[in-house]
């Protein structure tokens, strides 16, 4: 399995043009990577163009502010549900699948930026809500937090497939996901639900034995108690993806569930995958580099930024 580099996430949004067209590293114009020709396949409007009419200058890029905690819930020994304030436009942003925002306590500085997924979103009601597993140093920076938290987005860059998911109409949809990661599920769960697709759901509870979907999306779990690294949960996935016949499938957990998971499928044809972006997320704005991975060619690319499309 190789990775291919695909479209910027932000290319045509309101974030375009960014730092990087300033620093003529633009992950999608050639023109803004300081070649004399054109040669994007970006079918929006001209990246370049709109860089030109702003005077050769940025967009403003996001900016952080503090939002009131609704609601905060406890769920087990270390999971947190946040329900979160924010301004009408930013809800509506992040309805996107895939879409996440930083969070951080407002007394440390930004290197304490935590990226989370977007679980659910009111957008009458202008509330986003988030799940969030404690394990390290940034995580417990806000297992007491009650008040308010920073946060900076919209992103939405965090699942990889995301064209499958925008153009999944009637579908037979399978979802595999593990621990936490049922959060982003949610979201796009729900999303290809109201695309009326069918959405059937394997639910591997993960050490944390959390079991979000039932409570947040109308899909049909058809499994909650395997192991997915076990080779029972492996010959029942197996056993699913030969009698369903599903034609998208969704893998929520670690990279190296998906990598495990990613040799089953080899198995199956056209089936269109969506994988959510585990990479070590910083900046978010393809500056940093802490999320770079290699394409075949060893051509770093910025998977905060960059969709990814997996090649067997
Ligand atoms: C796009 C995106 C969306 C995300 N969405 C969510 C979300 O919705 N909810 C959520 O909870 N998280 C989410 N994450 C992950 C979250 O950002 C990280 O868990 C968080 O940044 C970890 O920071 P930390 O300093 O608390 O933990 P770190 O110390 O950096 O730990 C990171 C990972 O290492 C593991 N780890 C740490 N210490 C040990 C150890 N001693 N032994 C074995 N393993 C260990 C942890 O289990 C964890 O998986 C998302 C990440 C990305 C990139
Ligand atoms: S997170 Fe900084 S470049 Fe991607």
């Amino acid at each position: 399995m190789t990775i291919e580099r695909d479209q910027c996430i932000d290319a045509g949004s309101e974030y375009c043009p960014c730092y990087l067209a300033e620093m003529n590293c633009c992950i999608t114009c050639t023109r803004l990577k300081n070649k004399d020709y054109c040669d994007c396949n970006w079918r929006g409007v001209c990246i370049y163009q709109e860089y030109h009419y702003l005077n050769y200058k940025k967009k403003d890029p996001r900016q952080y502010q503090e939002v009131n905690i609704l609601q905060r819930e406890e769920v087990g020994n270390n999971l947190l549900i946040f329900t979160l304030k924010t301004p009408h436009t930013l809800a509506r942003q992040l309805k996107q699948p895939g879409s996440y925002i930083f969070i951080r306590n407002r007394n440390l500085e930004h290197y304490f930026d935590i990226p989370i997924s977007i679980m659910e979103v009111d957008e009458s009601n202008d509330y986003i809500k988030i799940a969030v597993e404690i394990h390290g140093v940034k995580t417990q920076s806000i297992k007491d937090i009650n008040d308010t938290l920073l946060i900076r987005g919209p992103y939405w860059n965090g699942l990889f497939g995301l064209e499958h998911l925008k153009k999944a109409k009637n579908l037979k949809c399978l979802f595999i996901t593990r621990g936490v990661a049922q959060a982003p599920a949610i979201l796009a769960i729900n999303y290809l639900m109201r695309n009326n697709n069918e959405v059937d759901v394997v639910i591997d509870p993960g050490k944390a034995y959390i079991k979000l979907i039932e409570e947040y999306t109308k899909a049909n779990v058809i499994e909650d108690g395997y192991d997915l690294y076990s080779q029972e949960g492996k010959g029942m996935l197996r056993k699913h993806l030969t009698d369903g016949k599903y034609q998208l499938v969704f893998v929520g957990g670690s990279d190296y569930l998906q990598e495990n998971l990613l040799k089953i499928f080899e198995d199956y044809n056209d089936l269109n995958l969506v994988l959510t972006n585990n990479k070590e997320i910083c900046c978010g704005e393809g500056i940093c580099g802490a999320c770079v991975v290699y394409d075949a060619d060893g051509i770093p690319i910025r998977s905060c930024k960059t969709q990814i499309v997996h090649k067997k």
